[in-house]
């Protein structure tokens, strides 16, 4: 009989006294130490690892937007494109996610449901700053991290910047001229649909070949949009198959809440344009 294969005789490194291993670099200790289910529900870590791997998403997410709203203030916002595509993947991932999750029944749910107590994904910081950074804002929902000054005052940060959308408008302006009012307005709002930038950006969808770059931006921002919605609508269709119509540990009505969440539109003249052309 033949020895088994030994990797180590193609080089592959064994020995890891004072070097730094794949366990080290990753931090896997911390990560894989940071599961501590409160009940002996079996289902209770599949619930964690869901939430905890869609904040590590998350985190990868904002990093990326962070870096795409600096590189619309920047000369060329090509590069953006491309961290904009990344960010809809990795909500294409975190939509394919739900499939996991899909598989815990209401039955599963409510034997470790009350360990929650009334923590929620409602308090999700960094989903909020998500929200705040591409557009979506609402101060009333900084309110549940009162209690954490450090998440506080990074949301509070986030309102005093542009969003996402404000820096593509700017730059629209930049090649449409648009009257200084239409782009004044209250950072700690969210974005309204508007005319004005609408018909500024029908003339980019009418003409894609002399506006490429804010044509391909447009189309980035809305693709985006898209993966977002599908992740809001896979969440609401999820958590009624698990609860019902039961209210939610976060306090509000549920699935009625998270329905409401639906109708929100991220760049709304992105929407809406399209029915003028
Ligand atoms: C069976 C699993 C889940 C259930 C039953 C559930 C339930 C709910 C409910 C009822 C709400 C509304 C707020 C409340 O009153 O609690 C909510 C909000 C939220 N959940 Fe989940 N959820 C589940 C899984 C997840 C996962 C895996 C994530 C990923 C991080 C997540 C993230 C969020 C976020 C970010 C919100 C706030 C949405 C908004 O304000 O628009 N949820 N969830």
């Amino acid at each position: 009989m033949t020895d088994p294969y030994n990797p180590a005789r193609d080089g592959a490194q064994m020995s890891f006294d004072g070097r730094m291993s794949y366990t080290d670099y990753l931090g896997l200790d911390a990560v894989l130490d940071a599961q501590h289910p409160l009940s002996t529900a079996h289902d209770e870590l599949l619930f964690i690892v869901q939430h905890q791997t869609s904040e590590l998403w998350m985190q990868l997410a904002l990093h990326e937007l962070h870096a795409a709203r600096d590189t619309l203030q920047a000369k060329d916002i090509r590069p953006a494109f491309k961290l904009l595509s990344r960010v809809s993947r990795i909500f294409e991932q975190l939509n394919s996610a739900w499939d996991v999750l899909r598989t815990m029944t209401p039955s599963d749910y409510t034997t470790f449901r009350d360990s929650l107590g009334q923590s929620s994904g409602f308090q999700s910081a960094q989903y909020r700053e998500i929200e705040f950074l591409l557009g979506n804002r609402n101060v009333a929902m900084i309110r549940p991290h009162a209690h954490r000054p450090d998440l506080e005052t990074r949301l509070r940060a986030e309102l005093d910047k542009p969003s996402l959308y404000d820096c593509a408008l700017a730059r629209l302006a930049q090649a449409v001229p648009l009257p200084e009012a239409a782009l004044a307005r209250d950072l700690t709002k969210p974005h309204q649909p508007d005319e004005t930038m609408q018909a500024a950006w029908a003339k980019v969808y009418r003409d894609p070949a002399q506006y490429w770059d804010l044509y391909e931006l447009a189309e980035k921002l809305v693709d985006l949009e898209d993966y977002f919605r599908r992740w809001r609508f896979n969440h609401v269709t999820t958590v009624e198959r698990v609860i019902g119509l039961k209210r939610g540990t976060g306090g509000t009505g549920g699935v009625s809440y998270l329905k409401r969440m639906l109708e929100v539109e991220l760049f709304p003249d992105l929407w809406h344009l399209r029915t003028k052309l």
